[in-house]
């Protein structure tokens, strides 16, 4: 189960511009964490504030850490980006569910700050895999999933791989798979489910985009589903309790 500890920071590094790798010294979450999860971390101001919800990039059961890749969005996450080797920060994790993986082939897409979760995952799948990475402009992450599948771009100004979207890179290269596995923002998301919809392929998607605590506590992830309940109300979900990955058909988005 879940649990609440003091990390010790081992390292952290700048990958692109407000984007930060931070690798924790965790034993006891990383032993049961798995792709798609997520922890929250704590600020040290001793206010209210609440922790901030930060997928799991890399879960390394042997060294006992986790990485965590991150962008500076705001006061909690300007705190995290300035710990260094040596330093501790209190986490609460693992959280969530993960990826449900399976062996078919499949078609990982990260988008922007949704990237970092597919590297874990596509460490996990043992199957036939394609990954498909979307950005804005600056690139990062990509080089590292190449061990692992072959590596489709995307970016808005056309400076790495088609200039477009995802699925725009998806249908320039003509990559197919029987799931697809997805995190990034909800434009995405939509993009991604209609055209798994189309195509009749199984859709995985991570929601984390929308958490704001992780921990229950906020209300602003709530989402609907399609589940209606014996009074006929639509069934409301919240993806840090619930998710934050869902089967595509299940959720509105
Ligand atoms: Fe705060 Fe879900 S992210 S309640």
């Amino acid at each position: 189960g879940k649990l609440k500890m003091t990390a010790k920071v081992v390292s952290q590094e700048t990958l692109a511009t407000d984007v930060y790798s931070l690798v924790l010294e965790a034993p006891e979450i990383a032993s049961q964490a798995i792709a798609g999860q997520f922890v929250s971390v704590y600020t040290h101001d001793g206010s209210k504030m609440l922790p901030r919800p930060i997928s799991l990039c890399g879960i390394d059961r042997e060294a006992g850490t986790l990485r965590l890749v991150y962008r500076v969005v705001g006061f909690g996450t300007k705190e995290f980006s300035q710990l260094a080797a040596g330093d501790t920060v209190d986490i609460l994790g693992p959280l969530g569910n993960g990826f449900m993986k399976s062996d078919k082939k499949a078609i990982l897409i990260g988008g922007g700050i949704g990237i970092p979760p597919m590297l874990q995952l596509a460490k996990e799948l043992d199957c036939e895999k394609s990954v498909v990475l979307g950005y804005r402009d600056e690139i990062f992450l990509n080089e590292e999933f190449e061990p692992y599948a072959q590596v489709y771009m995307s970016s808005e100004d056309g400076q790495h791989g088609v200039k477009g979207n995802v699925i725009d890179a998806i249908k320039e290269y003509g990559v197919d798979g029987a799931v697809i596995y997805a995190c990034g923002p909800t434009p995405m998301l939509r993009g991604i489910k209609a055209y798994a919809m189309e195509k009749g392929i199984e859709c995985q998607i991570s929601m984390e985009e929308k958490m704001a605590c992780g921990v229950g506590a906020c209300l602003a992830c709530v989402c609907k589903t399609k589940e209606i309940d014996e009074h006929s109300q639509v069934h409301n979900r919240r993806i840090c309790k619930d998710g934050p990955v869902f089967y595509a058909e299940e959720v509105e988005l």
